[in-house]
């Protein structure tokens, strides 16, 4: 086979990948950019590499006009939440979406396999628009806790080591170590109000530091240097303190000079 046919075929593939990676990370940002929490920690996504792609060929006797239709990971997006409670908010944000259609789930969560491998899979129907129209290709969306994602990295990596003869103590201690996932996860769950209740007050702690900063920026245009300098001071000290209320009060009175000066701004400007 041509390299440039491998190409051609698997164009589609990386802009969906990329597309949908851009996607998942636009919605964490608008969750945390809310100053809300987000059931996604981290996205990530590849296209099967070509070496990968004719080992499952000959594993499962592919013929390569069936390798779209027959290998649903071409494209794959690995979700990871910090809870397990975090995976059915993905699968349900993904079910009101639009621009993805589910077509076939496998709940590895409920029913592990018997390696001890735990996750949430997706196969959706994609839709990528190239210069020959659109194409509905699969993609597969793993969707896992950290601990989880922890457990089947090293899996994976050992698996790889010994190419399916996996030593038996070996493979006892990672169905140990599957059993201590679960019991983690279940430990985390059980803090998890504490837990996103510190995320919470942090991210908005963050967020008013960001908009009193973004304020202060905007009055260099308008402002003198020594008010701003003065402004500054007295963020810093107000900052020192710690207390959100304090810079949620403080934020609300800078707001009020701002917009002293944009009207001021606008006199001046008529
Ligand atoms: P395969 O990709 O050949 O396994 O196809 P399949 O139709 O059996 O799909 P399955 O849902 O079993 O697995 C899809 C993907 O999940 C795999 O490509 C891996 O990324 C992941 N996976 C499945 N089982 C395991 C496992 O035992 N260990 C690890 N680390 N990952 C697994
Ligand atoms: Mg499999």
């Amino acid at each position: 086979m041509e390299i440039q046919l491998w190409k051609d075929l698997l164009e589609p593939y990386h802009i969906a990948v990329e597309e949908l990676l851009i996607k998942f990370q636009y919605l964490i940002r608008e969750y945390r950019g809310k100053g809300m929490y987000s059931p996604i920690e981290e996205v990530n996504g590849r296209v099967k590499k070509i070496s990968s792609i004719l080992e499952k060929m000959h594993k499962k006797k592919i013929e390569f006009e069936d390798i779209e239709n027959k290998i649903d990971d071409l494209a794959g997006i690995r979700i990871i939440c910090q809870f397990v409670e975090d995976i059915d908010s993905v699968v349900n944000i993904i079910k009101n979406r639009s621009d993805m259609e589910i077509i076939k789930e496998k709940d590895y969560l409920n029913n592990p396999k018997k390696s001890g491998y735990r996750s949430y899979h997706l196969i959706i129907k994609y839709n990528v628009i190239t210069l020959n129209g659109t194409k509905s290709i699969n993609v597969e969306i793993q969707i896992r806790t950290l601990a989880m994602n922890f457990w089947a990295t090293i899996e994976h990596s050992l698996q790889y080591k010994y190419k399916h003869n996996m030593p038996l103590h070996i493979r006892e201690r990672l169905n140990g170590a599957a059993a201590a996932v679960i019991a983690l996860d279940k430990e985390m769950s059980s803090v998890r109000d504490e837990i996103m209740d510190s995320q919470n007050s942090f991210q908005i702690k963050a967020q008013v530091v960001a908009e009193i900063l973004n304020t202060i920026q905007n009055l260099y245009s308008a402002a003198n240097k020594r008010e701003i300098i003065k402004i500054q001071d007295e963020f810093y000290k107000v900052y020192k303190t710690g207390e959100v209320d304090e810079l949620e009060k403080f934020g609300k009175e800078l707001d009020i000079i701002a917009e002293g000066y944009m009207a001021q701004g606008l006199e001046n400007n008529e």
